[in-house]
């Protein structure tokens, strides 16, 4: 069927109880230039728009897999009145406006504000049709959400990466006062039609607007290692004198490429992080006067090392750092302040909504020397406090105000304490917190442990002492069971403000 894009959004009505159609556009030579997998049903739940600006005006041939019964309406804006007041909206998690979203990506910082891009599926509330997502924000913690960044094309879906602030010019990209503003992801090839026989190679799209726009620099940046090989993630290595990318590999083994110019990147290292797959991150950290660098993969294992000539030497074996539902985090490029911050993927669904999934609370990093052994500790973001309202400090138990809550408690470490917290219950016994399939260490002192949670209406987060363990449970907060309760605690409870409140008042 032939069908004229009569508006900048095509919206697509979508079922989270409908079959999965095919829906493919083809310009009049036949190439296919948009290709969704979508639950399309004729009793929606919800309507997706998807942003169709490189397309508006032309006539496309529409074909759906299983042919089906659908012709898309257009529309020049999209429909926000009922975003963002979802009753299952999280307050204070990045969500994407509409759509699933997974791995955060290309999180850096860059003429004062921080972007964060997301792997986000805009055409569906569950994976797939992998797109990079943006939004802004000027303290890390109110965000507004950008248009899409990259959309799939002939070399694959659009999958996870990380991006640089080209400050020297070393591409030779720039074109006016902006750094050129480089995102390197993996196109995924052959896992959409389009994109048939292609494997997965790294490779890097710029912005020379100030991060407005994106163009895609041609050809792969870097060839494909193993199949399935992915997730580029870049830092300044002071000690080399070159730019680092950790890729992932295949089983559990991660590869270090150095490159001087931003563009050719040569092999140097393979490693292998036991347990660990997907998304390695790669940064400094100093403790004790001593510089170290942690290499680490999506499920937060970690290794503490050191640079040898132009080498990565593990200085200890692997750690855990998490349990749970976090998972894929990223550390930001560029912070002036010398921080180590990040997110992570908050895999706590939420269904019967038109997003999907969130990030974690912004985590600064640190390394600690505890029992001889190099500990890195995540713990929500100091900027993170502008989102506290008024404090209640009570003992045993504290009425939640709020619908989400940052919470602080001071718990007795003797016997067995449970924690409930709107209706979820975790367990402290002999220096382990467990719930549901999770469980961390916590360490107390003088018969006291220290924890602090943030309490969102999908999930909860909990953070042992400085954040040496830290443990995410997917949990829908019960209205009925308003508090905070464990036997013997001293407890701080601050209910949060939305991250959205200044877009809704703006
Ligand atoms: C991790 C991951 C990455 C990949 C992306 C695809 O969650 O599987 O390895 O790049 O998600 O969405």
């Amino acid at each position: 069927m032939k069908i004229r894009i009569d508006g900048r959004y095509m919206l697509l009505p979508v079922s989270e109880h409908a079959c999965k159609k095919k829906l493919i556009l083809r310009d009049d030579a036949g190439k296919i230039c948009v290709e969704l997998d979508t639950r399309l049903s004729a009793n929606s739940d919800f309507v997706l728009p998807y942003d169709m600006r490189d397309y508006i005006g032309k006539v496309m041939e529409l074909n759906l897999e299983p042919e089906a019964d659908f012709a898309p309406d257009f529309a020049d804006e999209t429909d926000d009145a009922l975003l963002y007041a979802e009753t299952w909206r999280p307050l204070a998690h990045f969500t994407s406006a509409r759509g699933w979203i997974n791995d955060p990506n290309g999180f850096v910082f860059y003429e004062g504000w921080y972007h964060l891009f997301f792997q986000h599926n805009p055409a569906d509330t569950c994976w797939g049709n992998m797109h990079w997502g943006h939004a802004v924000s000027r303290d890390l913690c109110h965000w507004t959400q950008c248009e899409e960044a990259l959309f799939p094309d002939e070399t694959g879906t659009m999958f996870s990466g990380s991006a640089v602030v080209d400050d020297k010019n070393l591409t030779g990209l720039q074109e006016n006062d902006h750094a050129p503003l480089l995102l390197y992801y993996t196109a995924a090839g052959n896992t959409n039609l389009m994109s048939r026989e292609a494997g997965y190679t790294q490779r890097m799209a710029y912005s020379v607007d100030g991060g407005k726009t994106f163009k895609k620099y041609p050809g792969a940046r870097v060839k494909e290692f193993a199949p399935g090989n992915r997730d580029p993630k870049i830092i300044w290595c002071e000690e080399i004198g070159c730019y680092v990318m950790a890729i992932y590999l295949c089983g559990s083994e991660f590869m270090l490429l150095h490159s001087d110019n931003l563009l050719d990147w040569t092999p140097v290292q393979r490693i292998t992080l036991e347990g660990e797959n997907e998304c390695p991150d790669f940064y400094p950290l100093e403790c004790e006067g001593r510089r170290y660098w942690v290499l680490m993969g999506a499920h937060d294992r970690y290794i503490v090392g050191h640079i040898e000539g132009r080498l990565f030497v593990p200085d200890q074996t692997i750690r855990p750092l998490h349990s749970g539902k976090s998972y894929a985090a990223q550390s930001c490029f560029g912070l002036a302040d010398g921080r180590r911050v990040r997110f992570g993927w908050n895999r706590s669904g939420v269904s019967g909504v038109p997003f999907n999934c969130s990030m974690t609370t912004p985590q600064e990093m640190t390394l600690k020397k505890i029992d001889g052994a190099l500990c890195l500790c995540a713990y929500p973001c100091a900027e993170f406090e502008v989102l506290r309202g008024e404090g209640v400090t009570g003992r045993d138990e504290v009425r939640l105000p709020g619908r989400a809550h940052d919470i602080v408690m001071t718990i007795p470490t003797d016997g067995r304490r449970e924690i409930a917290l709107f209706g979820l219950t975790m367990t402290l016994k002999n220096g382990r917190l467990s719930c549901q399939d999770s469980a961390i260490s916590v360490s107390g002192r003088d018969g006291q442990a220290a924890l602090r949670i943030v309490q969102d209406v999908h999930a909860v987060e909990v953070y042992a002492g400085q954040g040496e363990s830290t443990m995410l449970i997917a949990h829908l907060s019960d209205a009925l069971l308003k508090y905070v309760s464990c036997p013997g605690a001293e407890i701080t409870v601050w209910p949060i403000d939305s991250i959205w409140q200044e877009r809704a008042e703006g």
